[in-house]
């Protein structure tokens, strides 16, 4: 038994291959170095290919994103005012949660298109403005940022979060991605299997971390904190945002395709990050010799996020609408080849005995 299911193989996929002693991600056998250079529609349809008809074409795949964007929008309005007591996150679990089973749109289409609507609406409506319709026309990515915004994007801002959504979009059997395996095998339905996964990926030590990351940043304040800030904390026993990670025993590759991303966009936050992260991982390194605790994907991707506007209360959000493409892969794999999920526990509580009369 391992308590964290470390080391054990729970499913086999053809999506996603996390190999953390080499530090590489690959994706259906592209390396995800390759992978960022495509469009977020390519790589959805790279992942469905084989279970989805809508693969077929990444063109047609896009505009049908688009037609099912409009359905999202029309279907988010009535439940917003309900969402805009919760926050951006609880109010994507609400929205995707009213999507019903009998939705006529192909499910994994549905989920991969309503996310950047509900989340550009809980934006907008957390400060204060009205949401903005899709437009079928745009891609994904462009289009979050054009609602979310209600502006067009530049190309480079829309490009950046492009690569960030492919970046997240599939790793493996991860908390959430499992999670969703788990309901999908019972049969459950997509819906439940993805609602399940953001569930599960909301927690700080899954996809929660990218707003903390800023926090910390903000919380270091200049330069000459950083060393006493970073000892501190570790002093404290608490863990640093942004680093470590259950696989990769070597640096997270997403974390350098996002930095490869966030260079470029000119972020005055991302030079003094630069020097957190050595310091942080020099004192890891000095509190956990041997552990080698290395930058993770929400480091990189807190910046990246805020570099193109997004704020921090869609962050997770936003990570939701990347990994949805990998999410729907899943529950489609999932459904057509596994089986129920149903491990063992191992009995710890008192031995048997009489119930007193
Ligand atoms: C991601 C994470 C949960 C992986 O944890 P894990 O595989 O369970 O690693 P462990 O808890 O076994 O950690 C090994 C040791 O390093 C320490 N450690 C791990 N990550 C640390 C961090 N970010 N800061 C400080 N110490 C850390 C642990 O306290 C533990 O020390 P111990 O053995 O003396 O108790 C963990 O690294 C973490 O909490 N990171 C910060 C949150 C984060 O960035 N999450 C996003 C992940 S993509």
């Amino acid at each position: 038994m391992s308590t964290g299911l470390e080391g054990i193989v729970a499913a086999e996929t053809v999506l996603s291959h996390v190999d953390g002693e080499r530090g590489e991600l690959v994706l259906r056998g592209l390396r995800l170095e390759e992978a960022a250079r495509l469009e977020f529609e390519e790589v959805t349809a790279l992942l469905w290919q084989g279970f989805a008809p809508e693969a077929d074409a990444s063109d047609a795949l896009a505009e049908r994103l688009g037609q099912a964007r409009l359905v999202a929008f029309a279907m988010a309005e009535p439940l917003l005012p309900a969402a805009s007591r919760l926050t951006p996150v609880e109010g994507l679990r609400l929205l995707l949660s009213a999507i019903p089973d009998a939705e006529e749109t192909p499910h994994h289409l549905m989920a991969v298109a309503a996310v950047p609507v509900f989340a550009a609406a809980l934006g907008r409506i957390a400060a204060g403005d009205a949401p903005v319709p899709p437009d079928p026309a745009l891609r994904t990515a462009e289009d979050f940022l054009a609602m979310l915004h209600d502006r067009t994007p530049s190309a480079d801002h829309a490009r950046a979060l492009e690569t960030y959504l492919i970046t997240v979009a599939d790793h493996g059997l991860n908390a959430s991605t499992f999670a969703a395996r788990v309901i999908a095998s019972t049969r459950a339905g997509l819906f439940s299997s993805v609602v399940g996964a953001l569930c599960a990926l909301k927690g700080p030590l899954h996809g929660g971390a990218p707003g903390p990351v800023l926090d910390m940043l903000d919380e270091i304040g200049g330069e000459e904190s950083i060393a006493g800030w970073i000892e501190g904390e570790i002093a404290a026993g608490r863990r640093l945002m942004g680093f470590g990670h259950r696989v990769y025993k070597v640096r997270d590759p997403r974390a350098d395709v996002l930095r490869g991303v966030v260079r470029p966009l000119s972020s005055p936050r991302v030079a003094f990050a630069e020097k957190v992260e050595a310091a942080a991982i020099a004192a890891l390194e000095r509190a956990k010799p041997g552990r080698n605790l290395q930058t993770n994907v929400e480091f990189y991707t807190a910046l990246a996020l805020e570099a193109v506007g997004i704020p921090r209360p869609l962050f997770t959000p936003v990570f939701a609408l990347g990994r949805m493409a990998g999410w729907t892969a899943h529950v489609l794999e999932q459904e057509q080849t596994g089986r129920l999920l149903r491990p063992l526990s191992r009995y710890t509580g008192p031995a048997v005995r009489v119930a007193a009369e």
